[in-house]
C-alpha cells in the first residue's frame, strides 16, 4: 500500500481496540521469565558451546602476535578464532569499525578473538591466557582538543549539516538581547538491561542466530555480508529484547562472533559481551561541545538563532546531530546552523536514544532559559511568543500539527508554574532548595516502510507475522491492536509474532518509527485481508463491515471464520511512504517538561521531587504503553541530567568507568512523582495510523528541565552534564 496523501477516515478511527488502554499481551511472560531472552534459548539448539570475547588493550595500533597455545591446551577449548583465521570477513553496512579486528586496532575492546569452550567459566579461563602483543600508535582521544580545525561534518542520509536562512550574523550583531554560550555534553552508555548476546548454530550452509537486535533486516544483511554469504542463508531471530536505546541496532561483535565460533568449533554457540566490555566494544553516544548564540529584539522575539556543535568519531565516522530541533524549533529570520566532526579515536560512536535531539535539547533549552531570564521573561511565555507554525528555514513548509504552545499552556496550568518565583534560589522546604524548570521537548517524526503477513484461520484467529521487535516498547500489544480493529474482532483472537528474518521486513525499533510505521504496515496487511474474506464470503469487498467477529454488507451477516473454513486466508503487504508528504510537510512530535527539584543547602545534592511531561505526538495507540515509554524516557532523562557519563582515559583512549557500578542510572529511589497527559490529536499525513512516536520524544528537553530547575533553586548555571554537586559547590 502506497502512503501518498493523507489519510481518510478508516476503520482504525472507531477506536474500540486501538486508543484503549490495553495491558501488554507480553505482560504475563515477561513477569514470570517466561518470555527467553537472547542468551535464554535453551531448548532451541542441542549441545550448546560457549564463546568468551577478548577485547583489544589497545585503542589504536596493531597486534604484532596473537600466542593461542596456552589457551588451547586450556581444558574444555574447543576453537579460537582470532583474524588470522577466520577467513576472509567483508563488512557490514552500518557499523564504521570492524566487529573482528586485527591485526589492525581501531579501538579500545575492539574485539580480537573468540574463545570457544565446552562451558562458559573454561571459555573465560582460556580466554585469559591468550597472549596478544601490541605496537601501540598513539591516538586523539580529547574532544575539546580535536575541536579546533574539525571539518564541517559530512550530510548523511540526504541531512545537510551545515544549513541557514537570512543574515545570522548581522542580525545577532544587531540584537538588543545577546546570548552567547557554550555547553558539554558527556559520552553517553545505552545502559540496556539485557547485554550484547546471541546463540548461532550452522545447517550446512545455513545459519540461524538468536539475538538480541532492534531491526532484523539490517542484522540479517549485515552479518550476511560480513561473513560473505548470500543474505538468503542468514537468518535471524529476535522475540524478546531486553532494552536497546540504539546500542543494539545494528549488528554487534557477539553476533558474528558466535558464527565465527560456531563455523570453528562445528557446534552451536552461545556469546554473550561481558559488562565490562560493552561500553567500549560497542557503540555510545559521541560527547559534544556545542555553542549557542540567540538574538532577540527587547520584546523577547528571536530575529537571529545559532547553533554550533562538535562531536568526533572514529575515521569514516559520522557526527552527533545535535542542532537537529534547533532548525525547526524557534522562528527567527536568520539563523545558522553547523555540525563539525573530529577524528578521534574513541569506541564508535553511534545512535542513542533521540540521537541528535536529545544532546542538542541539552543545550538549547539551557540557552532558551538564559535568555528567558535576560530578558525578565517568562520561560514558558518566552518560548511560546517564539512558536512557528512553519518550518522557519523554509517557510513554505507547514509543520502537519504543531501544539507546542498547548502543550505549555496545559502543562503549566496542571504543575502550578504561576507559583514559581523567577529570582533564583528564593524557596526552600527544610534544608532543600527549591526551584522549577521547564524545556520544549521535540523529536522529529520518521515513517519507515514496514511489512507484515497476517492469516486468518478456520478457528477466526488472526496471527501477525512481521519481523517488527519489541524492545520492551509494546510493539506486541499495539500490532494486535491494530489487527484486532481491522478485522473486527477481541484482542484475544489475535496473536503476534514478531522478530524473525523470516517474516515480511517491517520498519523495525529505532527512530520512534516503529510503532506508527510498524502498525501501518499492518494496517495494510489486514486491508488485503478484509478484501481477501469479503470476496470469499461473496460481500462487496468496499461496503463490508468487520465487526464483533462478523463481516456485515448489505443485510446480510456472516461470522469471519467462515471465510478460512477450507483453508487459512493469507495476506501480505507493505506500507510504502511516499516522501512526498513529508517533504511538503513538517512532521514533528512536541511536548514540555516541567520538573521540581529540590538541592541540598549542606551538601548540593539534586533530588528530581516531580516530573509531568504534556506531549503532543498524533494519535495515541494506547496510552498506557506509550505512558510507560514516556515516564521510562523521563527517568533516562534524570540520568542524562544529573548521572551518566563516560569518563574518557584521555592517555589511553578507552571509557574507564565501563560497568554498572561506575556508569550511574537512576534507580528506583531516585524518581519521584512522574505525570504524563497526551493530548488528543491525530496527524493524517503520518499514515493511516495517524499516530507518531513518543518513545524519544519523552526524553528530549528532560535534562535542560533539570538543569533550569537546579537553576532556578540555587542561582547557578551548569552548563556542563552531567549536574553533579561538585559543580554546584
Ligand atoms: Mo534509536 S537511538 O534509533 O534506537
Amino acid at each position: 500500500m502506497k502512503f501518498d496523501t493523507p489519510a481518510d477516515t478508516n476503520p482504525i478511527d472507531r477506536l474500540r481496540v486501538v486508543g484503549q488502554p490495553h495491558e501488554r499481551i507480553d505482560g504475563r511472560m515477561k513477569v514470570t521469565g517466561t518470555a527467553p531472552y537472547a542468551y535464554e534459548h535453551h531448548d532451541v539448539a542441542q549441545n550448546v558451546a560457549y564463546g568468551f570475547v577478548v577485547g583489544a588493550a589497545i585503542a589504536k595500533g596493531r597486534v604484532t602476535r596473537i600466542d593461542s597455545a596456552a589457551a588451547r591446551r586450556a581444558p574444555g577449548v574447543l576453537a579460537i578464532v582470532t583474524h588470522e583465521n577466520a577467513g576472509e570477513l567483508g563488512k557490514g553496512d552500518k557499523n564504521t569499525a570492524r566487529l573482528l579486528g586485527g591485526p589492525e586496532v581501531q579501538h579500545y575492546h575492539q574485539a580480537l578473538a573468540v574463545v570457544v569452550a565446552e562451558s562458559f567459566e573454561e571459555a573465560r579461563a582460556a580466554a585469559r591466557l591468550l597472549d596478544i602483543a601490541y605496537e601501540s600508535a598513539g591516538g586523539a582521544f580529547d574532544l575539546a582538543a580535536a575541536k579546533d580545525g574539525a571539518p564541517d561534518a559530512p550530510a548523511s542520509g540526504g541531512t545537510p549539516t551545515q544549513t541557514g536562512a537570512g543574515d545570522f550574523e548581522a542580525a545577532f550583531a544587531a540584537a538588543p538581547v545577546q546570548i552567547d554560550q557554550s555547553y558539554t555534553t558527556p559520552d553517553q552508555s545505552h545502559a540496556m538491561m539485557e547485554p550484547h548476546a546471541s546463540l548461532a548454530e550452522w545447517d550446512g550452509d545455513r545459519l540461524t542466530v538468536w539475538t538480541s537486535n532492534q531491526m532484523i533486516h539490517w542484522g540479517a544483511t549485515d552479518l550476511a555480508r560480513t561473513l560473505n554469504v548470500a543474505p538468503d542463508t542468514v537468518r535471524i531471530v529476535s522475540p524478546f529484547i531486553g532494552g536497546g536505546f540504539g546500542g543494539k541496532l545494528f549488528l554487534r561483535a557477539d553476533a558474528l562472533l558466535a558464527a565465527l565460533g560456531a563455523r570453528a568449533a562445528d557446534r552451536p554457540v552461545k556469546v554473550a559481551l561481558s559488562r565490562p566490555l560493552i561500553a567500549n566494544n560497542t557503540t555510545h553516544r559521541p560527547a559534544t561541545i556545542q555553542r549557542i548564540r540567540i538574538g532577540t529584539q527587547s520584546d523577547g522575539r528571536i530575529t537571529a538563532i545559532a547553533h554550533e556543535s562538535w562531536s568526533g568519531d572514529l575515521e569514516g565516522g559520522q557526527p552527533e546531530a545535535a542542532t537537529q530541533q534547533t532548525r525547526l524549533l524557534y522562528a527567527g529570520a536568520n539563523r545558522m546552523t553547523s555540525l563539525k566532526l573530529a577524528v578521534l579515536d574513541l569506541p564508535e560512536g553511534n545512535a542513542m536514544r533521540a540521537p541528535g535531539e536529545a544532546p542538542g535539547l541539552m543545550a538549547l533549552e539551557i540557552a532558551i532559559d538564559e535568555a528567558a531570564e535576560r530578558l525578565g521573561m517568562d520561560p514558558v511565555e518566552f518560548r511560546i511568543l517564539n512558536d512557528t507554525q512553519v518550518d522557519p528555514e523554509d517557510p513554505s513548509r507547514p509543520f502537519s500539527q504543531r501544539r507546542l504552545a498547548e502543550c505549555f499552556r496545559r502543562g503549566a496550568e496542571r504543575f502550578g508554574w504561576s507559583a514559581r518565583d523567577a529570582r533564583p534560589a528564593q524557596q526552600r522546604d527544610g534544608r532543600w532548595m527549591v526551584g522549577l524548570g521547564v524545556a520544549s521537548a521535540f523529536r522529529n517524526n520518521m515513517n519507515m516502510d514496514s511489512g507484515a503477513r497476517v492469516r486468518l484461520g478456520a478457528d477466526g484467529v488472526v496471527t501477525v507475522e512481521t519481523d517488527m521487535t519489541d524492545i520492551g516498547t509494546g510493539s506486541y500489544t499495539i500490532i494486535a491492536q491494530t489487527a484486532a480493529e481491522m478485522m473486527g474482532l477481541p484482542l484475544d483472537r489475535v496473536q503476534v509474532t514478531l522478530g524473525d528474518s523470516r517474516f515480511p521486513v517491517s520498519a523495525g525499533s529505532g527512530g520512534q518509527w516503529g510503532a506508527n510505521s510498524s502498525t501501518a504496515g499492518v494496517y495494510a496487511a489486514c486491508a488485503k485481508l478484509r478484501e481477501a474474506v469479503a470476496r470469499k464470503l461473496g460481500f462487496d469487498p468496499e461496503a463490508a463491515e468487520f465487526a464483533d467477529g462478523a463481516v456485515r454488507a448489505g443485510g446480510r451477516e456472516a461470522p469471519l471464520a467462515e471465510a478460512a473454513r477450507d483453508g487459512e486466508i493469507v495476506a501480505e503487504d507493505t506500507i510504502e511512504f511516499a516522501e512526498k508528504l513529508s517533504e511538503e510537510q513538517q512532521q514533528s512530535t512536541f511536548g514540555a517538561h516541567f520538573v521540581e527539584v529540590g538541592v541540598d543547602m549542606a551538601t548540593a545534592e539534586v533530588r528530581v521531587r516531580r516530573m509531568l511531561a504534556v506531549c503532543a505526538a498524533g494519535r495515541i495507540l494506547n496510552p498506557l504503553t506509550a505512558r510507560s515509554q514516556v515516564i521510562g524516557a523521563m527517568t533516562m532523562g534524570v540520568g542524562g541530567a544529573l548521572m551518566e557519563e563516560l569518563a574518557v582515559d584521555k592517555r589511553h583512549g578507552f571509557f574507564v568507568n565501563h560497568d554498572l557500578a561506575g556508569y550511574e542510572v537512576p534507580v528506583h529511589a531516585d524518581i519521584p512523582h512522574q505525570e504524563v497527559i497526551f493530548l488528543d490529536e491525530t496527524d493524517p499525513t503520518s499514515s493511516p495510523m495517524k499516530a507518531k512516536g513518543v518513545g524519544e520524544l519523552g526524553l528530549c528537553g528532560v535534562a535542560a528541565a533539570i538543569a533550569n530547575a537546579v537553576h532556578n533553586a540555587t542561582g547557578v548555571r551548569v552548563r556542563d552534564y552531567p549536574v553533579t554537586l561538585d559543580k554546584l559547590i
